[in-house]
């Protein structure tokens, strides 16, 4: 976000607004390496480098850990060149910039974590790091056990095959079952293309688990800052 100099220069503690001013007209202030000394100037903290005296101005942001029910019909990136709505629309009250860690389908529900904290997304989102997630799948119509058995074992996608999963029949009818599949991969599409690659046709997806965090009370379109705690556990499974 866009914000003059002299709110940001007081904001890292480097002065008051006034005194800003006076360290911007000096001369003294840089965005991008160019010097400014005009004092309407803004400029956006999160992304322009700017230097005082040649020195960096670093702003301490406040981290923000948000799990997120996901409804259907929302993107999980932060702008859709299609103008669909995005994941970040839901967070009314939150005012730091976060982002999702990994992706949900436009057409998948469920269990999605935000926050502005890099380090602990890379690292979640790290293959290494194999963080266990639940999907309750809807089909149509049953699954054979022949079928639970190759989702398990592990199915051949285009770039080769996939680690082996837990899967267990929730309940089963007729017109339509739904399955829990666990996976710790976090390959494209990986569940729908699972289920495709054994002639299942997926009606509804959601994820349930992330870890040890499930969506317990939300509602789609509701989401909870998680506890000190959490954050904490989840540090430990992203070294
Ligand atoms: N697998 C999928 O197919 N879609 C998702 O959104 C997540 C996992």
């Amino acid at each position: 976000m866009l914000e003059r100099l002299q709110k940001i220069l007081s904001q890292a503690g480097i002065a008051s607004r006034r005194e800003a001013e006076g360290i911007i007209t000096a001369g003294r202030v840089a965005v991008n390496g160019v010097v400014v000394t005009e004092l309407g100037t803004k400029a956006d903290p999160a992304k322009a480098r700017i230097t005082v005296d040649g020195k960096p101005v670093l702003l301490e942001v406040a981290k923000v850990y948000i799990l997120l029910y996901k409804p259907t019909g929302y993107m999980t990136t932060l702008k859709d060149p299609e103008g669909r709505p995005v994941v970040t629309d839901l967070l009314k009250g939150v005012k730091e910039r976060v982002y999702p860690v990994g992706r949900l389908d436009y057409n998948t529900e469920g269990l999605l974590l935000l926050t502005n904290d890099g380090e602990l997304a890379n690292g979640l989102m790290h293959p290494r790091h194999e963080v266990e997630k639940e999907y309750l799948v809807k089909i149509r119509g049953k699954a054979s056990q022949e079928q639970i058995r190759c989702l398990a074992a592990g199915v051949d996608l285009e770039e080769g095959k996939t680690a082996p999963a837990k899967v267990r029949m929730e309940h089963e009818s007729e017109k339509n079952s739904w399955l829990a599949i666990t996976i710790h991969e976090g390959r494209y599409r990986q569940v729908r293309r699972m289920c495709e690659a054994v002639s299942l046709s997926v009606v509804r997806l959601k994820r349930a688990r992330y870890g040890f965090l499930d969506l317990g009370e939300l509602r789609p379109g509701e989401y909870r800052l998680l506890t000190v705690v959490e954050v904490e556990r989840l540090r430990v499974l992203s070294r």
